[in-house]
């Protein structure tokens, strides 16, 4: 027997079951829709999630990277202006190296990982219980564009919410305030939000970020076809499709595109789909924010700013925002 103490934290999942959209009845909408779109949430496969990780590693995409050297910068100091005992709240649990480095420096007392993907989720909870024994780990598989309950067990600990990567650049903007808005919601009045926030900048720096040399990019975008012809038994030859990356100066937004390099006809679920040549599929779009159009959106939320760290270059920002 080992004489190692057992963990002493504390260990529930919950699961709320959040409804899931039906696959091929969404995806044959966005496909028959004018314009055609796709919903960016059908990346993240098993490939596609392998492709994200090859994403955050390229030299043009410099969010990842810069967002983690203001972590690595600030931390500690963002640790001083929080409370102890706190409960930290994940939305969206796919950033374990970011998460590790907080967890280091903020000492919560309980870590609440927030997720649709239940096992995913699992997984990753289960890991850092065991690098963080002191800690409460208690996962929550939930919609995080939804309201939830939080875990009976944190309700008396002062709550800290944590979305880095620009996450909140995916959402349209009035998505992205009422996202502010539950968030604000679940944290309640005496809570902080800490967010990544990627800016706007030199147009070709943005379209290389989303456009890089080796195609790592453009493999993630077309995968996405791929997961389709798996899971919807469908027959899209993806060297018919081009990846596109374009920044929409008016919209604020890199823009991705999957473009149909010739007329065809592409069968989904026992369906068939039309494409035109040159006719494209909107995939996502990546909202950037200047520091004041994303503090008057907070604000919109009933968040106020406590600190902001930006890099060198302005490139990116990590704001620590209060709910009272
Ligand atoms: N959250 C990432 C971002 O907006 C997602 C992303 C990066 C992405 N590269 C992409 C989405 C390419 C679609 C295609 O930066």
């Amino acid at each position: 027997m080992s004489d190692q103490a057992a963990p002493k934290g504390d260990y529930h999942f919950y699961d709320y079951k959040p409804a899931q959209d039906d696959m091929a009845d969404e995806v044959l909408q966005g496909l028959t829709s004018s314009p055609k779109h796709i919903s960016p949430k059908y990346f993240y496969d098993t490939a596609g999630s392998l492709l994200f990780e090859r994403i955050t590693e390229l030299k043009e995409y410099y969010l990842t990277r810069t967002e983690m050297a203001l972590f690595n910068a600030h931390l500690p100091d963002i640790a001083d202006q929080l409370p102890q005992h706190s409960c930290l709240i994940e939305y969206g649990s796919g950033s374990s190296l970011k998460i590790r480095k907080v967890l280091e420096n903020l000492v919560p007392r309980a870590y609440v990982p927030v997720d649709i993907s239940s096992r995913h989720l699992q997984d990753n909870a289960q890991a850092l219980q065991e690098d963080f024994p002191e800690l409460d780990v208690y996962p929550v598989c939930a919609d995080i564009t939804q309201v939830f309950a939080l875990p009976v067990q944190v309700e008396w600990m002062p709550k800290v919410a944590f979305f880095p990567g620009s996450s909140i650049g995916n959402f349209e903007p009035h998505e992205a305030r009422d996202f502010l808005r539950n968030v604000h919601q679940t944290i309640g009045p005496e809570g902080a939000l800490i967010i990544g926030v990627d800016r706007k900048k030199d147009h070709g720096v943005l379209e290389a970020a989303y456009n890089d040399a080796k195609g790592v990019t453009a493999a993630f975008n077309l995968n996405v076809l791929r997961h389709f012809n798996q899971a919807l038994s469908a027959n899209f030859d993806l060297s018919n499709f081009r990846h596109e990356a374009r920044y929409d100066d008016l919209g604020g937004r890199v823009q991705m595109f999957l473009k149909s390099l010739e007329d065809q006809e592409v069968q989904v679920n026992g369906e068939k789909v039309h494409f035109c040549a040159n006719e494209i599929i909107h995939t996502e779009n990546s909202y950037k924010y200047h520091p004041e159009e994303f503090l008057s959106l907070a604000d919109g939320a009933g968040f106020k700013p406590l600190a902001q760290y930006d890099d060198k270059r302005g490139w990116f920002s990590i704001y620590l925002l209060s709910s009272a």
